[in-house]
């Protein structure tokens, strides 16, 4: 069996002015002390970026973008490669979250257009997949999932290996921002399934090390219990990753 490193990871989303963004990871880092046995990641807006960086540990606190463009450089108007979110210190990036599958028209093959070129460059890439509640009322839940796994990690499909160090996260869209929160069960027969994908995909071995985390209104109340299920590794946060208080408290609640 192989120990996965619980993570919890903030995703800032568009929110937070740059003064406010450094003060809140300057209080989140004296607020987790120490921490060995959890993971830390935060996503800030690209422009918050390098200051965020320059305001953390860099060993106690991962630094994620919550997304990228997929070519090195280039006559991309407004669009961030991978390879500038290395220079400003990202070890991370979010990719396919749902509000830029939904808002942003962003489909799988361009989620796994990003998955590749970050796995190029050596960046983490966190993929997110999940269902609307309209899919899980008409009990397609799994087909879902599963069409938005083959599509965004098709790279490593064709490769027949995925980095262990991958990142996935179920966010169920019917719960993010909404307050309603997967139970630990629902939460865990998804993840359960996303596990068994991974090891007919791949192999055992890849599915028992890589960490699959649950977003979709997650807040120190709740984590403990999602936390408990044995396919759930960690927590991807909108909401309570805005306040240190509430994100410190989910950071100390993996410890017990
Ligand atoms: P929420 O967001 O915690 O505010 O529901 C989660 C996310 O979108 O990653």
């Amino acid at each position: 069996m192989f120990e996965r490193t619980p993570m919890i990871a903030g995703n800032w989303k568009m929110n937070l002015s740059l003064d406010e963004a450094v003060a809140l990871v300057e209080a989140i880092g004296s607020g987790i002390g120490n921490v060995s046995d959890v993971e830390v990641l935060v996503a800030p807006p690209f422009t918050h970026l390098a200051a965020v960086r320059g305001a953390i540990d860099a060993s106690k606190i991962f630094l994620a973008a919550q997304n990228m463009h997929w070519e090195m450089s280039g006559a991309y108007t407004g669009e961030i490669s991978g390879r500038m979110l290395q220079h400003s210190g990202c070890t991370h990036v979010i990719l396919g979250h749902s509000e830029r599958r939904t808002l942003f028209n962003e489909t799988s093959e361009v989620v796994n257009l990003k998955v590749r070129a970050a796995s190029f460059l050596g960046l983490i890439p966190v993929v997110c997949v999940g269902e609307t509640l309209d899919e899980r009322e008409s009990e397609r839940t799994f087909e879902v999932i599963k069409e938005q796994l083959d599509l965004s990690l098709d790279n490593f499909r064709a490769d027949q290996m995925m980095p262990t160090s991958t990142i996935l996260a179920y966010e169920p869209v019917w719960a993010i921002g909404t307050g309603k929160t997967a139970t630990p069960e629902q939460a865990e027969e998804v993840h359960h399934f996303i596990r068994l994908w991974i090891e007919q995909t791949f192999n055992s071995g890849t599915a028992a090390q890589v960490r699959i985390l649950y977003g979709g209104s997650v807040k120190p109340d709740n984590v403990k219990t999602l936390m408990a299920e044995p396919d759930i590794d960690g927590a991807l946060v909108g909401g309570a990753s805005l306040k240190s208080d509430s994100f410190v408290q989910l950071i100390r609640s993996q410890k017990a």
